[in-house]
């Protein structure tokens, strides 16, 4: 698996302290509240986690699947619900997190099903945003790091459901496409 990487950007390392700055600022900003966490299957799994974890806060934790990609490296440009959460979040502060921001599509999709829900607040933590590949406008509040416009994977994200479980973040070889 290690084999079809071209170059890590993020490692293990890197990913940590990121999580650390990330549960930090989280921390200062909801100091008072208590957030829903709603964390965006599966890739954003393992970066919950982390910031978690780094979070002195009381939250509640949810999980939310939808989909966009089919499994492959380009959007749908449909997003899909496919398992809702449980929790109200009527009148809640919700912190969205997710593994990326590409397009912004899940995003806004994950945004908007909360606004009609009349949730108080929603921002989003995710641990990559890649600004160059927004169609929608959305923004994310904290942000592990910028990435290039690469299809990358690991840590979380996946090409056709697999590399998730990598330690790092790394760019596939584009002969993967082609081959597998
Ligand atoms: P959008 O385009 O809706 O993307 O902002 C969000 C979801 O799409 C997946 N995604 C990727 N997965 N490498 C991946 O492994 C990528 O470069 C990539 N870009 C988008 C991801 O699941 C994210 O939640
Ligand atoms: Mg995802």
């Amino acid at each position: 698996m290690n084999d079809d990487i071209e170059r890590i950007l993020y490692s293990q390392e890197d990913i940590a302290k990121a999580a650390k700055r990330l549960g930090q600022q989280i921390t200062t900003d909801y100091k008072d509240k208590v957030p829903v966490v709603i964390s965006v299957l599966s890739g954003a799994v393992f970066i919950t986690t982390d910031v978690l974890r780094q979070m002195d806060v009381y939250t509640q934790l949810a999980f939310i699947d939808v989909s966009s990609y089919n499994g492959g490296t380009k959007s749908s440009g449909e997003v899909r619900l496919v398992t809702d959460i449980t929790q109200n979040v009527a009148d809640r502060d919700v912190l969205i997190i997710e593994d990326i921001v590409d397009t912004g599509r899940t995003l806004k999709f994950i945004i908007d099903l909360l606004k009609q829900r009349h949730a108080k607040s929603v921002r989003v933590c995710t641990l990559l945003d890649k600004p160059t590949g927004r169609v929608l406008e959305v923004k994310a509040d904290y942000v592990g790091f910028k990435v290039p416009d690469e299809f990358v994977v690991g840590y979380g994200l996946d090409y056709k459901g697999e590399y998730r479980n990598l330690p790092y973040v790394g760019v596939l070889k584009p002969k993967i496409y082609l081959d597998k």
